[in-house]
Parts: structure tokens; sequence; C-alpha cells
């Protein structure tokens, strides 16, 4: 069968980046664990080192494997992107992309909703090189024109914000930065492929943390960044120059949890829909932070460019005392308290938006935490936050404040 014409997700997923012909009638691509590959002549070898940075394949294994292509290959199909790039973590994607389009003197626009760890690099390695970064208001919009400069170079998304949820109106905000002439970056983790689509909505560049939902199992740590033809040879000289290069085991495992990525995400999103209805009746929660709940405020925009909600999304409390958190918390016993999130298990993180945020303030006074939820049986999991709540408000008894 001809695999240009499968089009739906769920049937791409089962076949793109495989060739059972090649793997000699195996399902599955092997596993290439390798650091040197041998030519026979000098004319392949000089060959294969003509064009390290196109897609014309591998000189030497840093730039990949059979097994990195099969994965590169299955996800810019997936996004109508022209190639990707695997690197070792997701953090490695998006280090690779700014230091591709970033120079001494250049500007960057960064979402003040960012994961933590890409505001770090911005100011604590790009701000060593001379290259200046403004956050901006997340909810900015077309308002993102009065922010552009003459040397404003890349504009960073990620929506919603993986903290906080927001969800920025993303054709607004990369026209904006075009007609500025900078270079459009999306960390597109949260969505992955299937529930956003980044270039049919002006992104340029989009990154994911593949050890989030594509590996899906919490066993493995992989980033990816996909673009057009005309962003691809920049953003691969900068991981090349890093010298990223994907693990085999790690890479296999990715291909390896795409094929399932339609059916994890369908159960992390009606999960994580009814914990934040369920979480909305609850006496001791202020908000919801999902928007795929209709009074959500990104409700409209999500609604407009996303085809799904993953797993992922927040909750404010009302404020307690921090002994009664600590008691609702430390007797979970489905939630797992740690970094990280997209695998097939229940996930639980306090965390303080008002200490990162430069450009726009974090009102809620009560404590955030961001829930994943896993594939675990729905109502386990509301029983298990029912029994925390319980506990969080005998812990608060007349200390209510
Ligand atoms: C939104 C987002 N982007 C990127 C990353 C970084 O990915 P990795 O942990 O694979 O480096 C994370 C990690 O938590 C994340 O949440």
């Amino acid at each position: 069968m001809n695999k240009r014409k499968l089009q739906k997700f769920d049937t791409l997923l089962g076949h793109l980046g495989r060739d059972t012909k090649a793997q000699r009638g195996s399902v599955n691509p092997p596993v290439y664990r390798a650091s040197t590959i041998l030519f026979d002549t000098l004319g392949e070898f000089e060959q294969a080192r003509r064009d390290v940075l196109g897609k014309g394949r591998s000189s030497y294994v840093r730039y990949g494997t059979q097994t990195t292509f099969a994965l590169e290959d299955a996800l810019a199909a997936l996004e109508g992107a022209y190639g990707a790039i695997a690197v070792p973590t997701g953090l490695a994607a998006i280090a690779s992309t700014l230091v591709a389009f970033l120079a001494r003197g250049g500007h960057a626009l960064v979402a003040d909703s960012v994961y933590q760890p890409t505001r770090r690099i911005c100011d604590e390695l790009l701000a060593g090189f001379g290259i200046e970064t403004t956050y901006y208001d997340p909810l900015i919009g077309a308002g993102i024109a009065g922010l552009m400069r003459a040397n404003t170079k890349l504009v960073f998304l990620e929506s919603p914000g993986s903290l906080t949820f927001e969800v920025q109106d993303v054709p607004a905000i990369a026209a904006a930065a075009h007609a500025a002439g900078a270079v459009v970056v999306m960390d597109n983790t949260w969505a992955t492929p299937l529930y956003f689509q980044p270039r049919r909505h002006g992104v340029d560049i989009s990154i994911h943390s593949a050890t989030k939902y594509i590996v899906g199992h919490a066993d493995a740590m992989l980033g990816l960044v996909l673009s057009g033809e005309e962003h691809y040879r920049q953003v691969r000289r900068a991981a090349v120059l890093l010298g990223h290069a994907a693990a085999p085991d790690d890479v296999y495992l990715a291909l390896r949890g795409l094929r399932t990525l339609s059916v994890r995400l369908d159960r992390h999103q009606a999960n994580g829909l009814a914990l934040a209805r369920w979480l909305q009746t609850q006496p001791r929660v202020s908000r919801v932070l999902h928007p795929g709940l209709p009074d959500d405020p990104g409700h409209a925009l999500w609604r407009r460019d996303f085809t799904g909600a993953s797993g992922l999304f927040g909750v404010v409390l009302k404020p307690c005392p921090r002994a009664a958190l600590a008691a609702m918390l430390d007797g979970l016993a489905l939630f797992g308290m740690g970094v990280s999130w997209g695998g097939y298990e229940s996930l639980i993180l306090p965390c303080d938006p008002a200490s990162i945020r430069t450009a726009t303030a974090w009102e809620d006074p009560g404590p955030v935490l961001r829930i994943h939820a896993g594939l675990e049986d729905v109502g386990d999991l509301i029983a298990d936050l029912e029994a925390g709540f319980a506990r969080l408000e005998s812990a608060c008894g007349d200390a209510n404040p």
C-alpha cells in the first residue's frame, strides 16, 4: 500500500518510520548502536561528508543512524514539516534552536509563561553572549508588534504554558513576528502534533520534549526540533556544533511510544477533563487552569486552534497552611510527586508561578498544583484526591485562612 495515501493520524502512527522490507520482515526498525559508520570506497565517504547538514544521511553517528532517521521522518510527516532533528532532551532542542537563530546583539521575545529552564537558557547563557530577552504577556496577541525591535530575531511561544496554561493567539503573534522578520518558535510538547499543528498556525519551528507524551512511559529522554526546509540546516548546524546526538535506545523507545500516542492521549484527555471538572466542585479549590473547560479564559482560542487537550493542567487552591498542603500531598497513593509528565502515571506537583514571572504578575494567593492525569481509572484518581482534600481540610481545622 502506498503509505503517502494514508492520511489519518491513527493510521499514520502505525505506519510511519518503518520499512518492513529493509528491516528483513520484522515489524519494527532495529536499534543501531554505533559510533562509527564504515564506507567501502573513498567516493562513498566523500559523498557522505559532502552534506552533513542536509538530510543526505550519515557519515558519523552523531548525525544519526537509521533508527534516528525513522523517528525524525515520522515526526516530520505528522507535523507537515520538512524535517525533524532528534537531540538528547527537550531542553537540548530548545537550546539548539535558540542558539541557531540568535547571535551577539540579537533580541528574543519569550512568553512569560514559558517552561522555566527555557528562561534560564535566556537569562544565564544567552545574556552572557550579548543576547537580550524580553518576556511578554502570553495573552498579548497581535500587541506583540509593539515589542518588536529592529534586532528581534526570534519569538518564542509555549501554548498553553505548561505551568499556568494560558492559551496564546499563535496566528496573531506569528503574523506580527513575521512582519518584523523574526522567526517563530513554539514549544508544542503539551499538545503533541496530534492536537496542534504548528505550521498551520504560522509557526516556523516547533519543539517537542519527546520525553513526555511521545515516549509516553517515563523511561527515556529525548527532544525534537521540527522545521521547514528554509530553517532546517540552521537548526541542524547548531545541534551538530553543540554535539547533540540522541541515544539509539531512547530513539527506539520514542518510535515505540509513537505507535500508541493517539489512544493514550484519548485517555489522558478524558481523565484530565474529568478530574478538572471534579476539582471545580471542591470547596478548597479557587480555580482550575484547563483550557478544555468552557469557562477557562483560553477556551475560545483553544477551541479555535487545537483539536484536543492532553492530560496536563493546573489547579489553584484557596490559601492554606503549608502543613495542610503537605498533609494532602504526602498521603496520596496514586499521584506521584515529581517533575516531568506525559507518562502513563498520574502526577501532582506544587509550583510557584509568582516567583518565576517577570512581565506579568501572578495574583492568586493560594498554592498552585500541576496535575498530570495518567491512564489509571478516573474514579480511583478522584478517590485519591478526595482523601487528600479530607486530610487538607482536617489539617486546616480551625486555622482556616
Ligand atoms: C513544556 C516543556 N518543554 C520542554 C521540557 C524539557 O524537556 P526535557 O525534560 O526532555 O529536557 C519540559 C520538561 O519538563 C517541558 O515541560
